[in-house]
């Protein structure tokens, strides 16, 4: 997996000499994942988001980069307000969102440069879970739990078997997945007769939410990039 000192990686990607982008970096003129580094051994990880001379360039072959969506943005370039104006300081133009989150649907939105990771991880024979939280309009009960688990017949379509975790209050629940339908989580709980109050996606495969702060988004390290990779079967090929 690759990690590099900041001087090389710059020299390698046409920024100018050893000696010279060591300047640039000395200056004050290079960040690292937004912050100014003044060190040019620094060691620079997989995905990093870098920017020289207040210029963002993309360190890698490819960039992952994971949002915290709030509700009320549309995952969609054209539509507004876009998933899209949240990712300033990424090269947006070159990150696709892997499957969509509803207007109203808050949580984990991952973008990435990598066009066969995305379809591996969209794609339903890969079974990558998708877990998220649910509030409902009433409780869920042990039969909703066994019709999920049983693969619900959704408009003459058999769901994969589906996860759903009962805690002390039956109205607020996790379930996981192992595809991702269109409108799947509200059209699940609707089909035996609740409603979904709110939703929001809290991990996709190995990757968690975690802390991320609403609207802010940030690069995968390179840890969670490779958990990615090995969860869809591209562990060990070069990202
Ligand atoms: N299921 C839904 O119904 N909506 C989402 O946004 C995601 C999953």
């Amino acid at each position: 997996m690759g990690v590099e000192r900041l001087d090389r990686l710059l020299a390698r990607l046409g920024l100018g000499s050893r000696k010279e982008v060591g300047r640039l970096i000395r200056r004050g003129q290079v960040r690292v994942g937004g912050a100014v580094v003044l060190d040019p051994g620094f060691k620079v990880g997989e995905g990093a988001l870098l920017e020289v001379e207040g210029k963002p360039i993309r360190a890698f072959r490819h960039l992952h980069v994971l949002l915290h969506k709030p509700g009320g943005y549309v995952t969609s370039r054209t539509e507004g307000p876009s998933v899209y104006a949240l990712l300033q300081g990424f090269p947006t133009r070159d990150l696709s969102p892997v499957g969509r989150l509803d207007k109203d649907t808050e949580g984990l939105l991952l973008f990435t440069t990598h066009g066969e990771l995305l379809h591996r991880l969209t794609h339903p024979r890969h079974k990558v879970e998708k877990r998220y939280l649910v509030h409902l309009e009433r409780p869920a009960t042990p039969e909703d739990q066994r019709a999920f688990q049983e693969g619900l017949l959704l408009e003459g379509e058999r769901l994969l078997p589906a996860k759903l975790v009962l805690g002390e209050d039956p109205t607020r629940v996790e379930l996981v997945l192992k595809e991702g339908r269109y409108h799947q989580v509200k059209r699940m709980f609707a089909q035996r007769g609740n409603r979904v109050l709110y939703l929001k996606r809290l991990a996709l495969g190995p990757l968690e939410l975690g802390d991320l702060p609403v609207g802010a988004a940030r690069a995968l390290s390179p840890e969670e990039a490779a958990a990615l990779y090995q969860a869809v079967g591209l562990g060990g090929k070069n990202p």
